[in-house]
Protein backbone atom coordinates (compact mmCIF):
# COMPACT_ATOMS: atom_id res chain seq x y z
CA UNK A 1 0.00 0.00 0.00
CA UNK A 2 1.49 3.51 -1.05
CA UNK A 3 0.58 6.50 1.08
CA UNK A 4 0.84 10.18 0.40
CA UNK A 5 0.31 13.28 2.38
CA UNK A 6 -1.34 16.77 1.09
CA UNK A 7 -1.60 19.50 2.79
CA UNK A 8 -3.96 21.31 1.09
CA UNK A 9 -7.63 21.20 -0.14
CA UNK A 10 -6.00 21.41 -3.48
CA UNK A 11 -3.40 18.96 -3.45
CA UNK A 12 -5.83 16.23 -2.38
CA UNK A 13 -8.02 17.82 -5.83
CA UNK A 14 -4.93 16.91 -8.01
CA UNK A 15 -4.42 13.99 -6.17
CA UNK A 16 -7.49 12.49 -7.35
CA UNK A 17 -6.72 13.55 -11.06
CA UNK A 18 -3.69 11.49 -10.85
CA UNK A 19 -5.33 8.80 -9.60
CA UNK A 20 -8.15 8.97 -12.26
CA UNK A 21 -5.70 9.00 -15.26
CA UNK A 22 -4.20 5.93 -14.39
CA UNK A 23 -7.43 3.68 -13.24
CA UNK A 24 -7.08 0.07 -12.44
CA UNK A 25 -10.14 -0.38 -11.44
CA UNK A 26 -13.57 1.05 -11.77
CA UNK A 27 -14.66 0.73 -8.20
CA UNK A 28 -13.16 3.04 -5.91
CA UNK A 29 -13.63 2.53 -2.17
CA UNK A 30 -13.21 5.63 0.29
CA UNK A 31 -12.72 5.65 3.85
CA UNK A 32 -12.18 8.27 6.41
CA UNK A 33 -13.23 10.47 8.72
CA UNK A 34 -16.17 13.11 8.11
CA UNK A 35 -13.96 15.65 7.14
CA UNK A 36 -11.30 13.71 6.10
CA UNK A 37 -11.22 14.64 1.72
CA UNK A 38 -13.45 12.16 0.54
CA UNK A 39 -15.45 14.21 -1.24
CA UNK A 40 -12.19 16.57 -2.19
CA UNK A 41 -10.76 13.10 -4.30
CA UNK A 42 -13.97 12.77 -5.93
CA UNK A 43 -14.33 16.35 -6.91
CA UNK A 44 -10.09 15.90 -8.80
CA UNK A 45 -11.18 12.45 -10.46
CA UNK A 46 -14.24 13.67 -11.81
CA UNK A 47 -12.48 16.89 -13.14
CA UNK A 48 -10.46 14.64 -14.95
CA UNK A 49 -13.52 13.65 -16.71
CA UNK A 50 -14.67 17.12 -17.40
CA UNK A 51 -17.50 17.08 -14.11
CA UNK A 52 -17.05 20.26 -12.45
CA UNK A 53 -20.40 20.13 -10.56
CA UNK A 54 -19.98 17.56 -8.10
CA UNK A 55 -21.44 18.24 -4.89
CA UNK A 56 -21.55 15.51 -1.56
CA UNK A 57 -24.13 13.00 -2.40
CA UNK A 58 -24.74 12.22 1.91
CA UNK A 59 -28.37 13.18 1.49
CA UNK A 60 -29.52 11.52 -1.51
CA UNK A 61 -27.47 8.47 -1.20
CA UNK A 62 -26.20 8.23 -5.28
CA UNK A 63 -25.42 10.67 -7.69
CA UNK A 64 -24.68 10.26 -11.13
CA UNK A 65 -22.96 12.35 -13.88
CA UNK A 66 -22.55 12.00 -17.52
CA UNK A 67 -18.40 12.39 -18.15
CA UNK A 68 -17.36 15.22 -21.00
CA UNK A 69 -14.28 13.24 -21.92
CA UNK A 70 -13.67 12.29 -25.53
CA UNK A 71 -12.47 8.79 -26.43
CA UNK A 72 -12.71 7.83 -22.63
CA UNK A 73 -14.38 3.84 -21.94
CA UNK A 74 -16.07 5.80 -18.72
CA UNK A 75 -19.39 7.36 -19.72
CA UNK A 76 -20.62 8.22 -15.91
CA UNK A 77 -19.29 8.81 -12.75
CA UNK A 78 -21.90 7.29 -9.88
CA UNK A 79 -21.18 9.02 -6.51
CA UNK A 80 -22.46 7.15 -3.82
CA UNK A 81 -22.15 8.18 -0.02
CA UNK A 82 -22.80 5.26 2.48
CA UNK A 83 -22.57 7.35 5.71
CA UNK A 84 -26.74 7.54 6.43
CA UNK A 85 -27.34 3.89 5.32
CA UNK A 86 -27.98 1.22 7.58
CA UNK A 87 -27.96 -1.50 5.94
CA UNK A 88 -27.51 -2.19 2.30
CA UNK A 89 -30.77 -2.31 1.43
CA UNK A 90 -31.12 1.29 0.18
CA UNK A 91 -28.55 0.53 -2.41
CA UNK A 92 -30.26 -2.86 -3.64
CA UNK A 93 -33.48 -0.83 -3.87
CA UNK A 94 -31.11 1.15 -6.49
CA UNK A 95 -29.74 -1.16 -8.43
CA UNK A 96 -26.28 -0.61 -7.26
CA UNK A 97 -25.39 -4.42 -8.66
CA UNK A 98 -26.37 -2.76 -12.37
CA UNK A 99 -24.08 -0.11 -12.17
CA UNK A 100 -21.39 -2.19 -10.86
CA UNK A 101 -21.68 -4.63 -13.50
CA UNK A 102 -21.46 -1.93 -16.32
CA UNK A 103 -17.98 -0.85 -16.90
CA UNK A 104 -18.67 2.25 -18.67
CA UNK A 105 -19.54 3.39 -15.31
CA UNK A 106 -16.80 4.34 -12.64
CA UNK A 107 -18.47 4.02 -9.12
CA UNK A 108 -17.43 5.99 -6.12
CA UNK A 109 -17.94 5.18 -2.69
CA UNK A 110 -17.53 7.60 0.41
CA UNK A 111 -17.67 5.17 3.28
CA UNK A 112 -17.33 2.29 1.50
CA UNK A 113 -16.34 -0.01 4.54
CA UNK A 114 -20.37 -0.16 5.42
CA UNK A 115 -20.94 -2.27 2.27
CA UNK A 116 -17.71 -3.88 1.34
CA UNK A 117 -18.93 -7.44 1.84
CA UNK A 118 -21.19 -5.95 -1.54
CA UNK A 119 -18.27 -4.54 -3.51
CA UNK A 120 -16.13 -6.84 -5.68
CA UNK A 121 -12.96 -7.80 -5.08
CA UNK A 122 -11.15 -5.57 -7.16
CA UNK A 123 -12.44 -2.22 -5.35
CA UNK A 124 -9.05 0.41 -5.03
CA UNK A 125 -9.94 1.26 -1.56
CA UNK A 126 -8.46 4.73 -0.22
CA UNK A 127 -7.76 5.76 3.04
CA UNK A 128 -7.73 9.31 4.41
CA UNK A 129 -6.45 10.09 7.86
CA UNK A 130 -6.32 13.12 9.36
CA UNK A 131 -2.98 14.75 9.61
CA UNK A 132 -1.17 16.42 12.81
CA UNK A 133 -1.40 20.11 11.48
CA UNK A 134 -4.90 21.31 10.55
CA UNK A 135 -4.74 20.67 6.84
CA UNK A 136 -2.50 17.63 6.39
CA UNK A 137 -4.31 14.43 5.01
CA UNK A 138 -2.65 10.85 5.64
CA UNK A 139 -3.97 9.18 2.22
CA UNK A 140 -3.15 5.74 1.80
CA UNK A 141 -4.00 3.36 -1.18
N1 LIG B 1 -5.24 18.34 2.70
C1 LIG B 1 -6.57 18.44 2.59
N2 LIG B 1 -7.23 17.64 1.73
C2 LIG B 1 -8.58 17.69 1.64
N3 LIG B 1 -9.37 18.52 2.35
C3 LIG B 1 -8.76 19.36 3.20
C4 LIG B 1 -7.35 19.36 3.35
N4 LIG B 1 -7.03 20.29 4.28
C5 LIG B 1 -8.18 20.82 4.69
N5 LIG B 1 -9.22 20.29 4.05
C6 LIG B 1 -10.63 20.61 4.33
O1 LIG B 1 -11.24 19.41 4.81
C7 LIG B 1 -12.56 19.29 4.32
C8 LIG B 1 -12.70 18.01 3.51
O2 LIG B 1 -14.06 17.88 3.21
P1 LIG B 1 -14.67 16.69 2.38
O3 LIG B 1 -16.09 17.06 2.16
O4 LIG B 1 -13.83 16.38 1.21
O5 LIG B 1 -14.57 15.51 3.45
P2 LIG B 1 -15.30 14.10 3.43
O6 LIG B 1 -14.28 13.09 3.80
O7 LIG B 1 -16.03 13.92 2.16
O8 LIG B 1 -16.35 14.24 4.64
P3 LIG B 1 -17.75 13.51 4.88
O9 LIG B 1 -17.44 12.20 5.58
O10 LIG B 1 -18.49 14.43 5.76
O11 LIG B 1 -18.41 13.29 3.55
C9 LIG B 1 -12.82 20.53 3.48
O12 LIG B 1 -13.46 21.48 4.27
C10 LIG B 1 -11.42 21.00 3.10
O13 LIG B 1 -11.35 22.40 2.89
MG1 LIG C 1 -18.02 13.56 1.70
Amino acid sequence: MKSIKTTSLEQTFKFGEKLAEDLKSNIIGLNGDLGSGKTAITKGIGDYFGIKNITSPTFVVMKIYKTLKNNSKIKNLVHIDCYRLETYDALLDIGLSDYINDNKNLIIIEWADKISDYLPKDTIYVNFRLGTHENERIIEY
